[in-house]
């Protein structure tokens, strides 16, 4: 950590599904101390909720009501084994593996685009950033939760190699995959996260793009505190 105590208060990392950005931002909140948040985790946790609830997903005041109404909390890594990266409590239960389900994958894409359930959230993820020391990622993170964020990050990378990501991943999980189909759905997903009317998808006009397609994390990850710190001596006033 030595050499950062002065970078930015909060850093933003959007970017599409499958383009590396968790990695990423949770090995540069490790270096800088920092708490990792996952904005798609908040998003994941409303649509499990109405799933418990036994709501129409499809009844927008209805889990717009529950959004606001939710005890949700993202604890920070404290070294458990099982490969998670933060802990998300939902009105006090540890929910962070029920997340990953695939009714979860399947319906967090029609739960994001209520633009109640957005305003509830993105309310939260301003408290998250007021307190300071926080690498957010998410898709709207440097365009509409924190538009003045010192610096903002953008990362992507072509849908055949975020596919093939997911592809491994899934195969280490010990599931059968099939790449065309999860390509099919990359795809899927990125028009939709582009087209939707509140908070497209998209980069905010003084985010650096990093292209993540043929380079490691820790190669990017370098790159990244290079940044900072040039800024930081460039710029001294600007880090808060
Ligand atoms: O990053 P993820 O796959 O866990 O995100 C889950 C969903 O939430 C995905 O459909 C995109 C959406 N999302 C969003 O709309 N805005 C964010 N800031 C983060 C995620």
């Amino acid at each position: 950590m030595i050499g950062f105590e002065i970078a930015p208060k909060v850093i933003t990392i959007d970017g599409p599904a499958a383009s590396g950005k968790s990695t990423i931002g949770q090995m540069l909140a490790d270096r800088l101390g920092y708490l990792y948040l996952d904005t798609g985790s908040m998003y994941r946790t409303t649509t499990l909720a109405a799933l418990k609830a036994e709501i129409d997903l499809a009844d927008e005041a209805e889990v717009t009501r529950l959004a606001r109404t939710i005890d949700m909390d993202i604890k920070p890594f404290t070294g458990e084994t099982d490969g998670r990266q933060y802990t998300v409590l939902l009105n006090g239960d540890d929910v962070t593996w029920e997340l990953r389900s695939p009714q979860v994958d399947t319906n967090v894409s029609l739960v994001s685009s209520f633009p109640g359930v957005r305003q509830e959230l993105v309310r939260r993820q301003r408290q998250y950033g007021q307190s300071g020391r926080v690498v957010m990622v998410g898709r709207d993170i440097g365009t509409v939760v924190i538009p003045d964020a010192p610096l903002k990050l953008y990362v992507t990378a072509s849908p055949e190699e975020r596919a093939r990501r997911r592809w491994l991943d899934r195969k280490d999980q010990g599931h059968t995959a099939d790449y065309e189909a999860i390509l099919a759905d990359v795809n899927r997903r990125d028009q939709f996260d582009r087209s939707r009317t509140v908070s497209p998808l998209r980069p905010a006009k003084d985010a650096i793009i990093i292209d993540n397609t043929d380079r490691s994390p820790e190669d990017i990850l370098e790159d990244i505190l290079k940044l900072i710190r040039d800024r930081v001596k460039d710029d001294p006033i600007s880090r808060t």
